[in-house]
């Protein structure tokens, strides 16, 4: 692309339009550093009205176009191909709020709208935006419907897709959808929002949601428990959610391994008993109506669970700042993975009931065919999703493991998953990391009612090329 390209380009729109190398470096490589590509220019629109200009300015010169909000993505979704011509649109500009209203328990925001400020705008509203993940600080509400994130929350309020009412897109060939509509009912048809949430922005833009709130809880629970292994921690969720209901917000597994690791990376980030324990799990009830029946509820949960031999310790948070604390742990999960370096990352999801075995026998499997190999197994139990990934043993370089032995790792996790009619993908998505795995596993009719889909929607395939779906920029991990 020549200087009089861009130029044309910039002439289309009022917003930023970035091509020197150090401004556009930050665009093109993920936040792992597992993917670095190259692009023609990154393009930041202001408005949905120029983001429209930006595409119909990519369909009629036949540019790929490659959006990106926070660039927080597991699988390498938002980086383009190393081709140089593809034209990566952020969103980062593209954020504000437009509405809240309390009564609908609705708000409106741009798609650049960060995650936490949402959770904030809702908040002073005496309201909840329930999406709650590690990235919330820096991820967007557009990358969060891309890529329908699920996060810690789920078991009580469900996935982005559940958080939805409406969409505003700006479809492949330039045109603006208004689907910003605040209805719990609208049975006029297919429902076109959900073909572009989960989409991972392979069908068009999402330039703005409407999204369901909540009522505040009155009260937050949190305590970490110390169990001996995932038989246990799934006895507990049972219990827990006998006992808690819908108060039951949150059912994190960590292993002993998984918690070690964080505590070398972030010495003040320790799991707060005496000893070590094999399993942890770090839950969390928010009652809607008074502290006192949260409390009550909690600690006769935790007093069962001592009592039936379930939990072998157990630190219940007494303030806001010891739950947050306790969460620190969780979060700092990704990050310590990163910083001990790139393992082999498996988001998947299997029945409930399934894990402990899913967890016993594959681990096994693991490490009988690569002795010392650690594996990394936490997740949001209560909604069957586990991140089973995978380091190498102590010692011995991460890179040189995962080429040796990445790919019959990640096979047999992922047969593992198949046999229980698990899911390859759970909450991170296909991106690049996982285009071909997706097509081995998922039926043809299934893959194929996916091409047509793609096909009706983006014929010339520019919006997000090879991600997703095989397509000609594709390009193994
Ligand atoms: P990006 O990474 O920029 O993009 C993700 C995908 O969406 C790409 O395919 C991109 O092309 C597409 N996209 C982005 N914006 C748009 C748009 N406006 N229109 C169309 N397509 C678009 N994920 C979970 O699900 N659960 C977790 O618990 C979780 N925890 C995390 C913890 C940490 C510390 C980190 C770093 C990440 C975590 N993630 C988690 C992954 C990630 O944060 C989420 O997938 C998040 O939703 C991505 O948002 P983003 O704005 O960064 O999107
Ligand atoms: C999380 O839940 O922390 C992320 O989704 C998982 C990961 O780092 O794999
Ligand atoms: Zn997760």
């Amino acid at each position: 692309m020549t200087d009089a390209t861009l130029a044309d380009l910039r002439s289309r729109f009022a917003g930023r339009l970035l091509s020197a190398p150090e401004d556009t470096a930050p665009f093109l490589t993920d936040w792992r550093r597992s993917w670095t590509g190259r692009a023609l220019a990154v393009a930041q629109p202001d408005t949905t009205a120029d983001v429209a200009a930006v595409v119909r300015w990519c369909a009629a010169r036949q540019v790929p176009l490659v959006p990106q909000g926070g660039n927080t993505g597991m699988v390498g979704g938002a980086i383009p191909d190393d081709g140089g011509r593809a034209l990566v649109l952020s969103t980062a500009r593209l954020n504000r709020i437009r509405e809240i209203d309390p009564i609908n328990n609705t708000l409106t925001a741009e798609a650049g709208c960060i995650l936490a400020t949402v959770q904030q705008a809702a908040q002073e509203a005496g309201r909840l935006y329930p999406l709650s993940l590690g990235a919330e600080g820096s991820c967007t509400i557009g990358g969060n419907l891309a890529s329908n994130a699920g996060g810690v929350q789920v078991l009580r309020y469900g996935n982005t897709r559940e958080l939805c009412l409406g969409l505003e897109v700006v479809t492949p060939d330039g045109e603006i959808w208004d689907g910003l509509r605040g209805l719990r009912k609208d049975n006029t048809g297919y429902d076109l929002k959900q073909l572009f949430i989960g989409a991972e922005g392979t069908l068009g833009v999402i330039t703005a949601a409407t999204l369901k709130l909540f009522p505040r809880p009155a009260a937050r629970m949190t305590a970490l428990a110390a169990v001996s292994d995932p038989h246990a921690a799934l006895r507990l969720l049972e219990l827990a959610q006998r006992r808690l209901a819908a108060t039951l917000t949150a059912f994190e597994l960590m292993s002993g391994v998984c918690v070690a690791l964080v505590a070398r990376h972030f010495p003040d980030c320790r799991a707060p008993f005496e000893r070590t324990h094999p399993w942890y799990v770090l839950l969390e009830s928010s009652d809607p109506h008074s502290e006192a029946r949260a409390t009550q509820a909690f600690s006769e949960l935790m007093e069962e669970a001592f009592e039936a031999g379930i939990v072998a310790d157990a630190a219940i948070a007494a303030s806001l700042a010891q739950s947050d604390g306790l969460w620190r742990i969780r979060h700092h999960l990704p990050e310590a993975q990163s910083l001990e370096g790139d393992n082999l990352k498996h988001d998947i999801s299997v029945p409930i009931s399934a894990i402990g075995e899913f967890i016993e026998h594959t681990s096994a499997a693991i490490v009988a065919a690569n002795p010392g190999a650690r594996v990394l197994a936490f997740g949001h139990l209560g909604d069957g999703n586990l991140h089973y990934n995978v380091s190498a043993p102590y010692g011995v370089p991460q890179p040189a493991f995962v080429r040796a032995n990445g790919a019959a790792i990640s096979a047999l996790v992922y047969e593992a998953v198949h046999r229980v009619r698990g899911s390859i993908s759970a909450e991170h998505g296909i991106g690049q990391l996982k285009v071909d795995k997706n097509a081995h596993y998922k039926a043809g009719v299934e893959m194929a009612l996916m091409q047509k889909i793609k096909q009706a929607l983006d014929p010339h395939g520019l919006m997000n090329p090879g991600r997703l779906l095989p397509g000609a920029s594709h390009r193994a991990h």
